[in-house]
């Protein structure tokens, strides 16, 4: 663990490293800049925009084998995916996501449009300067001294192999931007080992093509699972749906349901797979599938992370972060943008790192470390006593509110 007596750099301007230049990232570091902060942001794709670059590969078709290793594609976004959110809620405070002449000028556009628009958030606010692309951050550990910093090791990916392609840096604080919905999450299901049909995680989902002629089972009901289901059925001969509960399915998608119950099948929970094909459910019927598309979330990671323990994913809680931001016992030098789900994005990005970049800088000061730390053990024991699971934690839309009954988007 770490020392209480290690000194933190007198504050003002602080050299930054900020892991990620997904639109986390990016509100990062214009925060911090505007704060006076020399930053450095590593991005280990060759562009900016993260989840909203859309990649048409695939991490295959094996999510079995491939779920526990780490992706080699970041983004999980499938071609026909639009906002959920009107783009008047989808921009940041002072630069509005409005419609451009001779772009997706809907109310709810594309996800490239998102992706230009965060284009030209860089451009209008001169970030490409601090960011550097093609650079994989493999490594982040407390540098050894008696100022609390930190050893950042990444690789540049650009360069042809040689030994020089490692660097080691040194920060005073990290801000980690990574993402969370490009790790697959799977449920577990007597018999997913050894059924004969092809199995794929909603990050793996682009088109439904693929999936011409056949029997589809859709596993689980958060957008994504209704989205893909939604649109597998156009070319599928017969899709089932899956939800957890009857809840999970709100009135809205319930009336399309009907609408098309020649087609979309809803059902309520996997009970086991067989090995000859069948799909067997909660309500004893079955059906013989040809593939089944599990729409069941992702896990937070962060392989590169080594705080010696100071912070855990644990059923996706990562913590302890106060206000889902700072570690207590590494505050200010190590927090976190972005890990709460169900937000509208960019604005609650921004407050974030607004947050981080005036605490970095003194102009806001944090509680004690033991004041952070109850807070947050308060906050578990609330939602415990909500009701709420685990992993559910980063779910901040739970909180305080009457929705508890509803399950939280599963992008
Ligand atoms: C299918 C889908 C639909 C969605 N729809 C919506 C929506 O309609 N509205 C909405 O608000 N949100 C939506 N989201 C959530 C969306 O992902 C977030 O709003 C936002 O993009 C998250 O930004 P981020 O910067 O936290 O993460 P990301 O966009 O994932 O960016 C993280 C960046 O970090 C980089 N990175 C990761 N690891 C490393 C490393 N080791 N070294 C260097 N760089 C690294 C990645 O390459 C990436 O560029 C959706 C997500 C998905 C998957
Ligand atoms: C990043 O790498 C890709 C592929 O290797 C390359 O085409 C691109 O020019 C690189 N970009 C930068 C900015 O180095
Ligand atoms: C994701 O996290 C859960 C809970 O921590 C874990 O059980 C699971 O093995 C992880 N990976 C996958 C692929 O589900």
């Amino acid at each position: 663990m770490v020392s209480d007596d290690i000194k933190i750099k007198p504050l003002q301007r602080q050299k930054v490293c900020v892991i990620g230049a997904g639109m986390a990232g990016l509100a990062s570091a214009r925060e911090l800049r505007r704060e006076g902060h020399d930053v450095t942001v590593l991005e280990q794709s060759g562009d900016v925009g993260g989840q909203w670059r859309y990649d048409p590969r695939t991490d295959g078709d094996d999510p079995l084998g491939g779920a526990a290793a780490p992706v080699k594609v970041h983004s999980s976004m499938y071609a026909s995916l639009r906002l959920i959110s009107a783009r008047e809620n989808m921009g940041f405070t002072d630069f509005q996501f409005a419609p451009k002449d001779g772009r997706d000028g809907r109310r709810f556009p594309g996800h490239r449009e998102v992706y230009l628009y965060l284009k030209d958030f860089c451009a209008a606010f001169g970030l490409m300067a601090s960011v550097r692309l093609n650079t994989s951050v493999v490594r982040v550990a407390l540098a050894p001294g008696p100022t609390r910093r930190w050893t950042v090791r990444s690789v540049d990916l650009g360069k042809c192999h040689g030994a020089d392609e490692e660097e080691e840096e040194v920060f005073d604080a990290v801000v980690v931007a990574n993402g969370h919905y490009s790790q697959p999450r799977l449920p577990s299901i007597e018999g997913m080992e050894a059924w004969r049909g092809r199995q794929v995680h909603s990050h793996s989902y682009r088109v439904a093509e693929p999936f011409r002629g056949e029997v589809v089972v859709v596993v689980g009901c958060g957008e994504s699972g209704k989205d893909i289901a939604m649109e597998v059925r156009r070319v599928a001969k017969e899709v089932h749906l899956v939800a957890k509960s009857m809840e999970e399915v709100t009135q809205g998608l319930a009336k399309v349901l009907s609408k098309y119950s020649a087609s979309v099948h809803l059902q309520l929970h996997v009970e086991r797979l067989c090995e000859d094909g069948r799909v067997v459910f909660g309500d004893g019927s079955s059906v013989f599938a040809d593939t089944i598309i599990y729409c069941t979330g992702y896990n937070y990671t962060f392989p590169f992370l080594d705080t010696e323990g100071a912070v855990t994913v644990d059923d996706n809680r990562v913590g302890p972060l106060f206000e889902h931001v700072f570690p207590p016992s590494l505050a200010p030098s190590l927090s976190f943008i972005g890990i709460p789900i169900k937000v509208f994005a960019p604005w609650f990005f921004e407050a974030q790192a607004k947050w981080v970049a005036q605490v970095l800088s003194g102009k806001r000061t944090l509680p004690s470390e033991e004041e952070m730390m109850r807070s947050v053990e308060e906050y578990y024991h609330a939602r415990e006593m909500a009701g709420a699971p685990k992993k559910y934690t980063h779910d901040v839309s739970l909180f305080d509110t009457t929705v508890l009954t509803t399950t939280p988007v599963v992008p």
